[in-house]
């Protein structure tokens, strides 16, 4: 093409008003949040960052489909389209849905894992994590080392240490009941697996008799990294790449409200008929009956839809080039973020960008406050206050202090980058002032979603 605009590769069919503040409001709001954005209500926030998790716009095909949804409680004509679909993406043999990605962790983990086992990861998503540390299993993360330097540009930062994960099967035989690979590895970064990587992995724990899981929820921007970044992968479609990902794999959890494009959904593939077999018998307890799990027919539909439309190239190209633009912006000015660009989300090194904010009182935090306060964004931290917190009730720093500004998929559009974009250098801009924040108040286990915060010395903004 001779024009380099990206464009937003659809019309827009329905609009959604979005609510504007003054920012005295916005005081009140974020007070009566206990400094929590998770306690915010929507409607006093303008740009919504908080995740692209079932935030997505659906297509119009996604909204034809779900017209076309059969509501049978058993063997439903929605369930084989919904299973077809996801068998052709990852050529998986058994196809379990669930109502979203934490309830197929639940359930395969419930199976197949017990007390005093180890489940290694690139790195482990808070849920994946809880999950098996409240079934007694120890979660352990195996980032490569490039992945721990946030300004550090590498092409495929989300790959699993090799060399650590050997050592992890060697030292415990028997222990292991499966291992992980998230794609993309969100909680590092967004950033995308290799190929060679994923081979390497799946061959080091097949020769230790071990299977290997993806936590796949972003499955086709990974495939889309490939495509740009990974030797010889050029030619290929992100479908092909995709296909191959998951040819390394025994099994895979995802999260459709991701790429599946769907406001809600889920499931759990898994190639072992014997482990299938039991893990469905797990899903009738909670879930539901295994052609629905916790899902509407209609719903099993537009994720069949969604699952296609996430592989087309124009759509990937545009949503990888969204995040990066925000980051180039970000860059030119001194922000400090993870670099490369990640595929769903910024994310900005609190830690570069706050020096005077001790990892004690929770410098993205603050961050994260101080953004919806100036602009009305709302982003999430992945720092101390989500990871901080260690089994036995200690505190410990996270490895990273981020900021998370993840891009709901076709909701926002290139005039909001730009105004989140000047949020952000006014933030930049003023970064001296923000003052550290503290726990007042906190559940023991995922204590970010209601833990009630505070600022340290009074007001979130100093002098
Ligand atoms: N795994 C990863 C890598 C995730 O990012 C998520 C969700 C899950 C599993 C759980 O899926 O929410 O459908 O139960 N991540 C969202 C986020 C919530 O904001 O990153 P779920």
């Amino acid at each position: 093409m001779q024009f380099q605009t990206i464009i937003e590769p659809f019309r827009i069919k329905a609009v959604e008003p979005i609510r504007f503040t003054t920012r005295e409001q916005r005081e009140a709001a974020l007070q009566a949040a206990h400094y929590n954005l998770f306690l915010l209500k929507a409607e006093d926030v303008l740009i919504d960052l908080l995740t692209d998790s079932g935030t997505g716009a659906m297509s119009a095909a996604q909204w034809a489909g779900m017209m076309q949804g059969d509501e049978s409680y058993a063997g439903a004509r929605s369930f084989f389209r919904f299973e077809s679909a996801v068998r052709e993406v990852t050529g998986l043999k058994h196809i379990i849905p669930t109502h979203q990605g934490r309830a197929a962790e639940r359930i395969l983990f419930a199976t197949a894992c017990t007390a005093g086992q180890i489940v290694p990861n690139n790195t482990h998503f808070d849920t994946t994590r809880a999950n098996l540390e409240a079934l007694g299993v120890q979660a352990v993360d195996l980032r490569c080392p490039e992945a721990t330097q946030p300004a550090l540009i590498a092409p495929f930062k989300g790959n699993i240490d090799l060399a650590a994960l050997e050592r992890c099967l060697t030292e415990n035989t028997g222990r292991v009941p499966f291992a992980m690979i998230t794609v993309t590895n969100n909680s590092g970064g967004g950033q995308p697996v290799a190929l060679a990587n994923l081979r390497a992995a799946s061959a080091l724990c097949h020769r230790h008799g071990v299977p290997l899981i993806l936590d796949c929820c972003r499955f086709a921007e990974n495939a889309w990294f490939i495509k740009q970044r990974e030797p010889g992968q050029a030619h290929r479609s992100p479908a092909e790449i995709a296909r191959e990902m998951f040819s390394y794999a025994d099994g895979c959890t995802m999260s459709a409200k991701k790429d599946g494009l769907v406001n809600i959904g889920g499931f759990l593939a898994l190639n072992d008929d014997a482990l299938a077999a039991r893990c469905r018998n797990n899903l009738i307890l909670t879930e539901g009956f295994p052609t629905y799990g916790g899902l509407a027919g209609y719903d099993l539909e537009a994720l069949a839809v969604g699952l296609k439309e996430v592989l087309d190239e124009n759509y990937l190209h545009y949503r990888i080039r969204s995040v990066e633009y925000l980051g180039d912006k970000l860059t030119q000015a001194g922000v400090p973020i993870v670099q490369p660009t990640g595929g769903h989300a910024i994310y900005i090194d609190a830690k570069a960008m706050l020096p005077h904010i001790p990892p004690a009182q929770f410098p993205a935090w603050a961050l994260s406050c101080a953004l919806y306060l100036e602009g009305g964004v709302r982003s999430v931290e992945i720092g101390s206050v989500m990871f901080g917190r260690q089994p036995d009730g200690t505190e410990k720093p996270a490895a990273m202090e981020l900021v998370r500004l993840a891009f709901p998929r076709r909701v926002y559009t290139q005039s909001h980058v730009d105004y989140l974009a000047e949020v952000l250098l006014h933030v930049n801009s003023i970064k001296q002032r923000i003052r550290g924040v503290q726990i007042v108040e906190a559940p023991e286990l995922l204590r970010h979603f209601t833990a009630r915060l505070a600022p340290v010395s009074g007001a979130l903004l100093g002098d």
